[in-house]
């Protein structure tokens, strides 16, 4: 009642934009059909950007509604009220104001819990709860290197796990880098030209702008730029771009191209939102050109993380969406060349991690 309470008190503005808010695959459904209202992307990467108190506001209503749903849910499934949670958290958040960044994101995740109505809440860090996971599912004692590479942050800890002793987690890395700095790359340079970057004078940060469809703000100010004399075809290419739900139906193409190259040699993508018959073709040699500057982070991190725990470890066990690609796993088995790769489950290694590590502290 006091949760009530206190959220009818405070100022409607936030939650009545959400009002109608529709979330995940259903949200991009949604408003591709409508061709209206605002898309936010990816609100987690946007947790430790430098926000105006606005679109703080939205952000925090979003996480909460997310939490909120997730708690009636498990409170419904086990048939008690559910008010204590256990949240994974990158190492580092991606964040434009530096390390302030990783205090804001946790504050407004704090905040989100609250007004969810949890009354207790407490962090892990995404990497260590991979490596109980992991540990659950090993029988002998050894000591694991556990790479956890998602769409905008890749973490690492170091732990002893497997047998009947605790996990023991000795320390934890992380950079704010992963699969959409692939997309991102992808896009400036297998789709972009087809939009004039490189061709036409309009600067490089428009296209930027354009494919970074997790930034409001760039996404806005993509909108508004004029594009009536650039040159044909480009300037109609980019007024269309412009139109609601372009850049969005782009990026899910360079997604798509990302994915599939993962496995095949050649991807053709269709953009007949941009212009009839317009397609593109990319190949395995393009995406290989446009992950190298990711590729080259992360293996400078996980030769950090080898000097840092001076050799090899027993076991590497990978986890997150962007451990499907094959040149990752690669990545990782060269930087470890003594070690044994496990392929964890990509999409729940963390999660199953917080759930037992919840479990285990009551
Ligand atoms: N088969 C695949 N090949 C290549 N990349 C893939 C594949 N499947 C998913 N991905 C990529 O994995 C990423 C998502 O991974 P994941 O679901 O682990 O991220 P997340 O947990 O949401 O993000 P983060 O951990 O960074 O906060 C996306 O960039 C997606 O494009
Ligand atoms: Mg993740």
């Amino acid at each position: 009642r006091q949760w009530m309470e206190k959220r009818m008190a405070e100022p409607r503005s936030s939650s009545q934009l959400l009002q109608n808010a529709v979330y995940g695959d259903d949200a991009l459904e949604t408003y591709f059909e409508e061709n209206e209202g605002n898309l936010v992307q990816s609100p987690k990467s946007m947790l430790g950007y430098n926000l105006h108190p606005r679109a703080r506001q939205t952000i925090t209503g979003i996480a909460t509604h997310i939490l909120e749903h997730i708690r009636l849910t498990a409170s419904a499934q086990l048939g008690a009220p559910v008010r204590e949670a256990l949240l994974g958290r990158p190492v580092q958040f991606r964040s434009s104001i530096g390390e302030a960044g990783n205090d804001q994101a946790l504050d407004i995740l704090r905040e989100a819990a609250g007004q969810a109505g949890f009354d207790h809440i407490d962090f892990l860090e995404e990497p260590a709860a991979a490596a109980m996971h992991y540990h659950a599912e090993s029988r002998d004692r050894h000591q694991a290197v556990i790479v956890d590479i998602g769409g905008g942050t890749t973490d690492i800890a170091h732990a002893e796990v497997g047998g009947s002793q605790a996990p023991r987690i000795h320390r934890a890395w992380g950079i704010a880098r992963g699969g959409t700095d692939i997309d991102l790359a992808l896009s400036l340079s297998g789709y972009m030209p087809l939009f004039g970057r490189g061709i036409t004078r309009v600067p490089t940060h428009h296209y930027v702008e354009a494919a970074t469809v997790q930034d409001m703000t760039r996404q806005r100010e993509f909108r508004q730029h004029n594009y009536d004399n650039v040159d044909a075809p480009w300037g109609a290419r980019l007024q269309a771009l412009q139109d609601t739900g372009n850049t969005a139906r782009l990026y899910r193409d360079v997604e798509r191209a990302k994915i599939a190259l993962s496995g095949a040699s050649e991807h053709r993508s269709t953009l007949d939102y941009i212009a009839r018959d317009l397609h593109v073709d990319n190949s395995a040699d393009g995406l290989a050109a446009a992950a190298h500057g990711y590729l080259t982070q992360i293996r400078e991190l996980l030769a950090q993380v080898r000097s840092d725990i001076g050799g090899d470890p027993d076991a590497v066990f990978l986890t997150g969406g962007m451990s499907r690609a094959g040149y990752l796993r690669q990545a990782a088995a060269e930087a470890f060349p003594g070690a044994r790769m496990v392929h964890g489950e990509p999409s729940l290694g963390v999660v199953q991690g917080l759930a037992l590590a919840a479990a285990s502290r009551d």
